[in-house]
């Protein structure tokens, strides 16, 4: 008896776990009923709208590519329907509704980007499902917040275009939409700039583990070539220019603008003491605005006071002091952002900047902020109170360079604390506040890779799979509605995507299946800890 208990008991939790859609966020709402629509070779395809071609092509594409599906586009009658719907101007842009039937399936939407999401959860269905069955279903669904992102550190290791686009297709199919590019740092800039190029040609050289490589960076036509691409999946894309400290790279290519450094960081900053500086960086941020259409550039503004032991007795810096009547580097600091503020503003962008920058009085309607620091719950405080628009981004859980288990040695620790998945998932960016206006300031999260430890792909896979489907599910999904245990089974059949995409993923539940990848050489952490 109390076998067949157990028995029956267990029936019913397959049946559940076999009801789980597959998809990752998992959508809001998900009304499954009886029967199949099935995919095959015969379907077809069609859009009510030209603004949805090119998702119906990424659809084909992706069919054809993951499952040898030949779905062809179709003027109407088709299988799958995409339908663009007039809509109330203020409903979410990423809205979506799914109707699964036995004889067709409909993507609705009022936005392309919606009607994109819809066709990124009919895709995680079709190749989740060894029949290629997508279960007649009613789907609705939206995102609980509009900036899902991830940064990843191309200076201190370079991983090129390919590597690049990847991670974005992959953001794609998570619906993730911003991805933050940090470019520029000490060991390296990595983004071609015409009116410098020696940014680029000498700036280049080198990463955090080898000085001496010869120089890598993104041409002005790759980043073109990126930016469409992620265009193409509804992913804006981010760079990050970091100032006044993080310039060390820069700082080799054109000392004249260098404002020093200190011991452990030689030639750290740009020097806010002189005039020409502004305008070298002005003109920088010209072309960067340029080839960025967000309107969004990240300007840094971390860390500075590791390496600013300079400006103390630099003769530029002390006459700025007098003249602006500055009190400290602090002061010299926020007078430079103000300044460099009013550049972006003269070129319709704005700016974002590490939560150092919460204390500047920076325009709050043209600035946002992220939190990273998690140790400082104050500043974010501080960020919220001043009314800033702010993105969280806490070390822990969300520095996907720190390890995701106990036993791994190559990446960071916080003391003893890491960042496992289970952490990332049950992230709450609501918990934050209780205050109602504050809430409606947090904009999203995001995760940031940092690349000391990580000088291979396979190492970049490793710490960034399966952490990227927790933090989408994180960004996406409301709270109330996270279910950890669901989510790790329906992980399970995204982690055979990872395998026979040929990446190199740590595996919760299997340890060793992949072990952790040692980095080639060691070098301590010097300044972030
Ligand atoms: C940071 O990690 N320095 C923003």
């Amino acid at each position: 008896m109390r076998l067949l208990y157990i028995l029956s008991g267990l029936l019913i939790y397959s049946t559940a776990l076999a009801q789980q859609p597959g998809i990752i966020p998992v959508p809001l709402q998900f009304a499954k009923g009886n029967g199949y629509y099935t995919l095959n070779n015969y379907s077809s395809i069609s859009y009510n709208n030209e603004a949805l071609k090119t998702i119906a092509y990424y659809f084909q594409n992706e069919l054809l590519s993951q499952k040898g599906i030949t779905l062809q586009q179709k003027a109407k009658s088709a299988n799958i329907v995409l339908l663009l719907k007039a809509g109330k101007k203020h409903t979410d842009s990423c809205a979506y509704q799914i109707s699964i039937k036995p004889e067709q399936v409909t993507v609705s939407a009022t936005h392309p980007n919606g009607i994109f999401y819809g066709v990124v959860s009919l895709l995680q269905l079709v190749i989740t499902n060894k029949n290629n069955q997508l279960p007649v279903a009613e789907i609705n669904d939206a995102p609980a917040y509009g900036w899902r992102g991830f940064m990843l550190d191309e200076s201190r290791h370079f991983f090129g275009k390919q590597k690049v686009k990847s991670i974005l297709n992959w953001m794609a199919f998570y619906k993730l939409n911003t991805f933050h590019w940090h470019l520029t740092d000490e060991p390296a800039w990595r983004l071609a700039i015409k009116k410098y190029p020696d940014l680029a040609l000498i700036g280049g050289i080198g990463d955090y583990l080898n000085p001496n490589l010869p120089a890598q960076f993104y041409t002005q036509a790759d980043i073109n070539e990126i930016v469409a691409y992620a265009a193409a999946r509804y992913i804006k894309v981010i760079p990050e220019i970091d100032m006044p400290g993080h310039a060390t790279a820069a700082n080799k290519a054109y000392p004249e603008y260098s404002g020093g450094g200190s011991i452990g960081h030689p030639e750290f900053t740009f020097n806010p003491g002189l005039e020409k500086t502004y305008g070298y960086l002005t003109d920088i941020l010209k072309e960067t605005n340029v080839l960025f259409p967000s309107g969004l550039i990240h300007l840094g503004g971390d860390e500075v006071s590791y390496g600013n032991e300079k400006w103390k007795s630099n003769p530029d810096i002390l006459r700025l002091l007098e003249r602006e009547k500055l009190k400290d580097d602090a002061a010299v600091e926020h007078y430079f952002m103000k300044r460099m503020v009013d550049s972006l503003y003269q070129l319709n962008a704005r700016a974002i900047f590490w939560d150092e920058m919460a204390e500047a009085d920076l325009p709050k309607e043209k600035t946002i902020i992220f939190w990273w620091r998690q140790e400082k719950p104050a500043q974010l405080r501080t960020a919220l109170s001043k009314g800033y628009q702010t993105v969280l981004c806490p070390r822990l859980p969300l520095y996907f360079d720190f390890v995701q288990d106990s036993t791994h040695q190559y990446g960071r620790k916080w003391n003893k604390l890491y960042s496992p998945i289970e952490q990332v998932y049950q992230f709450d960016a609501q918990s934050f506040t209780e205050n109602e206006k504050e809430k409606q300031l947090i904009l999203g999260i995001q995760a940031n890779l940092w690349t000391e430890t990580v000088d291979s792909e396979n190492r970049l896979d490793y710490l960034l799979f399966p952490r990227i489907a927790a933090l989408a599910e994180a960004a996406w999904t409301p709270q109330k509605h996270k279910d950890f245990k669901a989510f790790s089974n329906n992980l399970n059949q995204h982690l055979v995507l990872y395998s026979k995409a040929g990446l190199y993923y740590y595996n919760p539940s299997k340890p060793l299946q992949n072990p952790e990848i040692p980095v080639r050489r060691k070098k301590p952490l010097n300044y972030k800890d």
